[in-house]
């Protein structure tokens, strides 16, 4: 099974790093690693308990009262998620924004689903600290740890790394920082690491920031909406296949009406 080695972030050494660097897709052939049945229903089982007692009972540490609910992607929000991935037949999942891992579970329950091959998540997150890490605590405690690896730094870096060294995913899931210049720096690399045709998946486009960051991929990168379920809040981008490279010269003006405004 070609996998990256879980670590908790702290930081990665060197050979973990190189690893992470080093995993491609295309290795991690469905031939390689079938699991048992009864693993999968186990682990299965784990991630939807994990999944309901967060929604329920909430994180075993948050940075304060209601932060949860203001910061974590809703339940039926996870489940529109996982459907997305399952849907996609995913094995490489890369997330930006752990926060209190509800996304990072749900996307764990769709991997888990796989019974045909080896999977790989790997996660972003610069401020996981501020939250007690709250995130990999949760995913610690589902058992999650070897298959989630957890890289704690600013996306706009680790991306450009990732897509320097050639790393490939089905699937990216965007919820870290919602500026608008830090979305469409991680959507800019998120273009040159999600394989051709494969998924881009955001939480908050309701936000200006998100909502016009990603509307110049649209416009002028050929992503097209995906349609989802019509209780979600996310959004969903098909990639172009072949990847396409636009070209200065037809650029089109990419805002977004600010339905807030007075007339609009
Ligand atoms: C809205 S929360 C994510 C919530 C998470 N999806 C959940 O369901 O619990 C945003 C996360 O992005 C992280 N973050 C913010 N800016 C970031 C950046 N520039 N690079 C990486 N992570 C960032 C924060 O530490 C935080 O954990």
């Amino acid at each position: 099974m070609v996998r990256i080695p879980a670590h908790d972030g702290h930081p990665p050494d060197a050979s973990t790093w190189r690893s992470v660097l080093l995993v491609q897709a295309d290795e991690a052939g469905p031939e390689r690693y079938r699991p048992p049945m009864s693993a999968i229903d186990d682990r299965l089982d784990r991630i939807r308990r994990a999944r309901r007692r967060l929604d329920e009972a909430g994180p075993r540490v948050t940075r304060g009262e209601g932060d949860f609910a203001r910061v974590a992607v809703p339940m039926h929000d996870g489940d529109a998620l996982r459907d997305l991935l399952r849907a996609e037949r995913a094995r490489i999942v890369i997330e930006i924004g752990l926060g209190y891992a509800a996304s990072a579970l749900a996307i764990s329950e769709a991997l888990a689903d796989r019974s045909d091959g080896a999977t790989q998540h790997l996660v972003i997150d610069a401020f996981q600290d501020r939250f007690h890490d709250a995130g990999w605590r949760e995913l610690t405690a589902a058992g999650l740890d070897d298959s989630c690896t957890l890289l704690r730094e600013r996306s706009q870096t680790a991306l450009a790394r990732l897509a320097a060294d050639g790393f490939v995913a089905d699937a990216a899931f965007v919820d870290g920082g919602h500026a608008f210049h830090d979305v469409f720096v991680d959507l800019a690399f998120l273009r040159q690491i999600v394989r051709p045709g494969g998924l881009v998946i955001l939480d908050d486009c309701q936000w200006l920031s998100v909502a016009t960051a990603v509307r110049y991929f649209e416009v002028n990168a050929g992503w097209s909406p995906e349609a989802t379920r019509g209780d979600t809040r996310l959004r969903a981008y098909r990639l172009p296949d072949p990847r396409v490279e636009p070209s200065f010269e037809a650029f089109e003006p990419f805002g977004v009406a600010d339905s807030s405004e007075p007339g609009s």
